[in-house]
């Protein structure tokens, strides 16, 4: 089978292309490198020996699609590309409703032009916005506090009228608690330039000393010990979810939503003193103000992904520290 990834080079792009390659899927990738590395191919193919077919190209442009449906004969698509750093967003709305919206809907036109009907698509729990309850069902109202968000919600809608319109076009909505880790090779990550927004890629920074010290948003949430409560999945896990879903989107008509999490919850200082215990390194830091638009709890119920697709984590909070710290001292030789 013949998978189309968008956005294949970028962080969960990259280590799912590995996993298809692992198991014999053939693999086309199409990025425009806005937020990834054309050294990563090299990566992918160093860790799995396989080969993989690159397109650099922006997905919003129709034609450049055109042409790769024409070239390839493409089975189903997983599409990852889009724009993801929610304060970015508010600053620049129209940048992240043009690149998020117009993507999906160019790759769903040249799609069904070329009697390609199978999608998965990369959601996110910022679409329940602030829960009411936890852990976090598929069924739980939605709602969004940010352009970014709004643009994964929209798709969201966007996608389940061309299955309503259409009922041999199929998608699965995957939507992704909090991933972090890297692969076990060290050769796969996740490093932004600058000053990381999200808290492992922050740690990181701190943990190889390019920044001094992480700011934790507040310690006086309604939480076990006041910091914010995540649900940290490890890249690896979430990459092998992706095939999941594409066995059960080859298999199914309409859309289905799943959770990709582990359903356990930690908090920021659990996640520093987990990573400072398994990598043996100080991780200095200072509790500051809470950070606007923050909640203080969300994990996933991934019952309904174990179930109907077959999948559940494996990976611990441990593993996903040591794989991070790995990767960033790999990075920073
Ligand atoms: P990433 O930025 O590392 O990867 C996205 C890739 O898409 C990059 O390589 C970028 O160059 C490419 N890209 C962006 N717009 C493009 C376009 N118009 N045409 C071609 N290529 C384009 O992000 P990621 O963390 O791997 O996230 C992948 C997907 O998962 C995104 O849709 C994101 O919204 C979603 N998601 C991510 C997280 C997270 O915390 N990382 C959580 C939930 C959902
Ligand atoms: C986790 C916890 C912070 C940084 C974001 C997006 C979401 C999704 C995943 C794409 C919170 C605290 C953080 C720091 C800190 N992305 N923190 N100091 O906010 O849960 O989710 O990434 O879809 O849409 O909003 O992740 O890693 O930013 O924060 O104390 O320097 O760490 O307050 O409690 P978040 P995060």
């Amino acid at each position: 089978m013949k998978i189309l990834v968008t956005g294949g080079l970028g962080f969960i792009g990259s280590h799912t292309c590995v996993s298809l390659l692992e198991e014999n899927y053939e693999v086309v990738v199409v990025d425009k490198l806005s937020n990834s590395d054309i050294s990563v191919i090299d990566k992918i193919k160093k860790i799995t020996n396989k080969n993989l077919k690159f397109y650099q190209a922006d997905v919003c442009n129709e034609e450049e699609l055109d042409k790769i449906f024409s070239n390839e004969k493409i089975d189903a698509v997983i599409h990852f590309a889009a724009y993801k750093a929610v304060g970015e967003s508010v600053e620049k709305p129209i940048l992240y409703y043009e690149n998020n919206l117009i993507s999906t809907i160019k790759l769903c036109k040249i799609m069904k032009k070329h009697h390609c009907n199978k999608l998965v698509y990369s959601s996110s729990a910022t679409v329940y916005g602030s829960p009411k309850e936890l852990p976090i069902k598929e069924d739980f109202p939605l709602s969004t506090t940010n352009p970014y968000g709004t643009t994964k919600l929209m798709t969201e809608r966007i996608l389940k009228d061309i299955c309503l319109a259409d009922p041999t076009f199929s998608v699965i909505i995957l939507r992704y608690f909090n991933p972090i880790g890297a692969h076990e090779s060290a050769l796969l990550g996740e490093d932004p330039n600058g000053i990381p927004n999200n808290l492992m890629p922050y740690i990181m920074k701190v943990a190889v000393k390019k920044l001094d010290s992480l700011n934790i948003f507040g310690n006086d949430y309604d939480t076990k010990d006041g910091t914010g409560v995540r649900d940290y999945i490890h890249v690896v896990d979430l990459a092998n979810g992706h095939l999941k879903a594409l066995d059960k989107v080859n298999n199914t008509e309409g859309i289905n939503y799943y959770n990709l999490g582990t359903g356990k919850g930690y908090s920021v200082l659990e996640v520093v003193k987990a990573f400072e215990k398994v990598n043996n390194v100080i991780i200095p830091y200072t509790i500051v103000a809470r950070r606007k638009g923050d909640i203080a709890a969300c994990y996933a119920d991934p019952t309904k992904a174990k179930k109907e697709l077959n999948w559940e984590a494996v990976k611990t909070l441990e593993e996903m520290c040591k794989d991070s710290y790995n990767f960033v001292k790999n990075q920073n030789k």
